[in-house]
């Protein structure tokens, strides 16, 4: 399968040239052990003799091999460079990874669970994550980068061709690990621009709990979930755990907004506390919305 990246076919050649060369040396060396096997058994070399060194073969078994390592750092140095030098006029979005979700952010705020791009045009990317280490990891793009807690990492890429390419966490980081899925759709420059004039609308509360990754763990349906359900819990009375010590509270709108800016603040009563905060992610708007919303879940 070829890539969709414009420098796929550099990854792809230096992993061709390293399998390619170790099959060659695995048949060779296993071809002359079976070879040397027959030729000198015991039956027909009663006698063993005494072999001195060789300063030719010594020579070639180190000169040779240390060509073939130098040709395969070559090789991935110069891809290796071409995938760490983000081109300068590279349109820059943010990657923020969290369990179990990923958030595109374009600026001037515009946020997509999707990263939508222009096909042609360099994308650079700076990758974060809220939580844990994932790993942003694009096969088709041959590109795989982690996203680290506290540090930012960045990456580029330029797609080849428009289409859907899948994004995957490729760092083990929980139960929904293998849930961790999004993709890229890379459309031309045009239909890109329309999109992103579309998306600068004010979300819906279904588009910000998607965006936000809520849904990886919330239902709406009353299911049980890695966190409780949202439905019916505008009003309840709740049990929760704050500072260790077991508490009655009623959820409102001074809960909900407390529960997602510091969600280890009160942690519902049978659950575990591992909803990352969203703490300068979420705008006032934004949680309006959401409560709005909560409210018509009875
Ligand atoms: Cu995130 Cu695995």
């Amino acid at each position: 399968m070829t890539g969709a990246s414009t420098y796929s076919g550099l990854v792809d050649e230096t992993f061709w040239l390293i399998l390619g060369s170790s099959v060659i040396m695995l048949l060779g060396i296993t071809v002359t052990m079976i070879y040397f096997i027959i030729k000198y058994r015991r039956s027909q070399n009663p006698n063993p003799a005494q072999i001195e060194g060789s300063k030719r073969l010594e020579v070639l078994w180190t000169v040779l091999p240390t060509i073939l390592v130098m040709i395969m750092f070559y090789y991935g140095w110069a891809g290796f460079k071409v995938m760490r030098d983000t081109p300068d006029d590279a349109m820059e979005v943010t990657v923020i990874a969290r369990k179990w979700s990923w958030t595109f952010d374009y600026g001037n705020n515009v946020y997509s669970s999707e990263l939508y791009v222009p096909t042609g045009k360099p994308i650079s990317l700076k990758l974060r994550s809220d939580d844990v280490i994932h790993s942003f990891f694009v096969p088709d793009f041959r590109l795989k980068e982690d996203c680290m807690p506290g540090r930012e990492n960045h990456a580029w890429f330029e797609t080849t061709r428009d289409g859907e390419f899948t994004i995957f966490c490729a760092e083990y980081c929980g139960d929904q690990h293998s849930q961790m899925l999004s993709s890229v759709v890379s459309i031309p420059e045009a239909d890109f621009a329309v999109w992103l004039e579309e998306a600068r609308v004010p979300l819906t509360a279904e588009q910000i709990m998607k965006i936000k990754g809520c849904v990886a763990c919330h239902t709406t349906d009353g299911t049980k979930g890695i966190g409780p359900s949202y439905q019916g819990m505008w009003g309840r009375t709740e049990i929760v755990k704050t500072d260790g010590e077991l508490r009655e509270i009623v959820v409102d709108e001074e809960y909900i907004k407390r529960s997602l800016l510091d969600p280890m603040a009160d942690i519902v009563e049978g659950y575990d506390p591992v909803m990352p905060p969203m703490a300068g992610q979420i705008t006032d708007e934004e949680m309006e919305t959401l409560i709005e919303y909560f409210k018509t879940l009875k």
